[in-house]
């Protein structure tokens, strides 16, 4: 077996290189006073939870003032919380209780758009010459009077709004009710680095960044994504305000390869830490249609999409690794199987992810195996990209039906029902009617029951977050990826020295007869992770049972 040298990021060890982030989505987690909604105090309560399972990282989406079109995503004020979420006071208290958790909590910065309601916007609007109307992008109608491009809203509709006072269209990319800043505007940069400075001094670990692979748009030339302006604009932020404090950073893109992952997360450039992208999931949506048209998963293709992110960053940037985020349907039940297999496949997800090298980011509910939920009334969805899109597809000839496949398969509502926490009313979120439907399935599905089951789903992750800090090979090992082809099995090595971890993940509902190379025939090792009974060594052969999944660290040196 060949051995491994130190690897370029060994040497420039970060704190985040091990951590394992857990998402926060603040409405649907925890419910303190009452009111259907999850809140600030509701968090605080939950850390010794969080500090069980292991995480190291809270990323927490929006808690800022806003009036909620999309559900925070749509700032008013970068300096305020939200009344619904509790008060600065409490936020500031969250920081230090959290720091008192060995947990560091990282902000969701919001700044390609804002709202509609924030104080730049009301001014921008208020006339042509106003200080403000160049912090977000008007531009005159055509001569017939139509918006000036034909751009189309990621939530539906024109991307352009027309504004009766003073003549003029503004760009969203969002809603309307978050129209996109101009980051060509040097002030806008200004004001978003002291802001994000603002809060860097209240001692949060950092920020991660929504869509930002938009803010590099040149609006004129139809270019969104991966503008030219993107990489200089990210550092200048990081030199204006994180650069020198170490803190972690993770850029949302849609549309990034691993080439440009690089050009993000290279320490060199000083830009972030590393990069959220989405390859391994666009893969699942439908080429044309999009995610309203999901095809089906093929395992294979996946396989290829993580190979290519796993060697292409190999000795340069960082990736994040996810299943799930309040974005997303439930891992388990678009990747696993939500009902017989429910607790293997959880498990068998979770393995395959961990073992692989970046950071692990788990949704939560995710660590307890919550499913997908299948409203039957579009009323019951709260969702503004849902909503929307259902009403559009609809008025183009979509039936009903059709439309809430899509939901129910891909819709973000999935992931945002209430977090379950036992089988009392309201799955002990909150006593009073949540703010969305719950998944019925709380009764079965609950932390509560987790805790109380040694064998869990729950404390599968515990096991994996704890091997991420206890072997470095999981960290900084490199990869290499076994049975490419096989359409049930996902297979791979890892090396650090004489490290080697095995990982095998049969993604199927069905037992797989998996013939072994030559190579791994008659090796013994240290299971660290097994979904069934534990392996040990390895035969000719390996009869695997339905999603079955294991790791095993090889004993290397016996071999050599
Ligand atoms: C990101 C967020 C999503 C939000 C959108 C607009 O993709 O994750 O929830 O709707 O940006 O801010
Ligand atoms: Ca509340």
């Amino acid at each position: 077996m060949k051995t491994h040298s130190i690897t370029p990021q060994q040497q420039d060890k970060k704190w985040w290189h091990d951590a394992v982030v857990y998402q926060i989505y603040p409405r649907s987690f925890m419910d303190e006073n009452n009111d259907g909604m999850g809140d600030l105090a509701g968090i605080i309560s939950k850390l010794d939870y969080l500090k069980k399972l292991g995480i190291n990282v809270i990323w927490l989406s929006p808690v800022f003032k806003s009036p909620m079109d999309d559900n925070g995503y749509d700032i008013s004020d970068y300096q305020a919380i939200s009344s619904e979420f509790g008060t600065l006071e409490e936020m500031d208290k969250l920081i230090a209780e959290a720091a008192k958790h060995n947990i560091s909590i990282i902000m969701d910065l919001v700044v390609n758009h804002t709202s509609d309601e924030h104080y730049w916007f009301t001014e921008s609007k208020k006339s042509i010459d106003n200080p403000y109307r160049d912090y977000y992008i008007w531009r005159k109608p055509q001569a017939d009077g139509s918006a000036p491009n034909d751009f189309h809203s990621y939530f539906g509709g024109s991307g352009w709004e027309f504004d009766a006072n003073t003549g003029e269209y503004y760009f969203h990319q969002f809603s309307k009710k978050q129209p996109d800043l101009n980051w060509d505007n040097p002030e806008v940069q200004k004001v978003v680095h002291e802001m994000m400075n603002w809060w860097l001094d209240r001692g949060i670990g950092g920020f991660r960044m929504d869509v930002i692979d938009l803010i590099g748009k040149e609006i004129d030339n139809q270019v969104m994504s991966n503008g030219p302006r993107l990489h200089p604009l990210l550092q200048e932020m990081n030199k204006a305000t994180f650069g020198d404090r170490d803190v972690l950073t993770v850029g949302e893109s849609w549309s990034a390869t691993p080439e440009i992952a690089k050009l993000y997360s290279d320490p060199a450039r000083e830009e972030l830490s590393m990069v959220f992208q989405f390859e391994h999931i666009t893969i699942t949506f439908d080429p044309v249609e999009g995610k309203w048209k999901p095809r089906a998963f093929d395992l294979v293709e996946f396989k290829q999409v993580i190979s290519k992110w796993q060697i292409g960053l190999a000795d340069c940037g960082w990736n994040s690794l996810f299943w799930n985020n309040h974005d997303l349907p439930r891992a388990v039940s678009k990747y696993g199987d939500p009902g017989r297999y429910r607790v293997q496949s959880a498990k068998m997800l979770a393995t395959a992810l961990h073992f692989l090298k970046g950071s692990p980011y788990i949704y939560q509910g995710e660590e307890i195996g919550m499913t997908n939920v299948q409203f039957d009334a579009i009323e019951d969805y709260q969702d503004i990209e849902t909503l929307n899109l259902y009403k559009e597809r609809i008025a183009e000839g979509s039936s009903h039906e059709e439309m809430m496949a899509g939901i129910h398969e891909n819709g973000r509502d999935n992931a945002r029902t209430p977090m379950h926490w036992n089988n009392t009313a309201n799955a002990g979120f909150s006593k009073t009617k949540p703010w969305l439907k719950l998944n019925p399935n709380y009764a079965e599905i609950n932390v509560e029951s987790a805790l109380n089951d040694p064998d869990s789903i729950f404390y599968h992750y515990q096991k994996l977050i704890q091997l991420r800090k206890d072997h470095e090979v999981m960290v900084y090992g490199d990869y290499s990826p076994l049975f490419e082809l096989h359409t049930q099995v996902f297979a791979y090595q890892r090396g650090l020295g004489n490290t080697q971890v095995l990982v095998i993940n049969n993604f199927s509902n069905e037992s797989v007869q998996l013939a072994l190379p030559e190579s791994l025939q008659g090796l013994k090792g240290q299971c660290l992770s097994s979904n069934y009974e534990q392996r040990t060594e390895l035969t000719d052969a390996l009869d695997l049972a339905p999603y079955e999944s294991f790791a095993l660290l090889l004993k290397c040196n016996e071999q050599e």
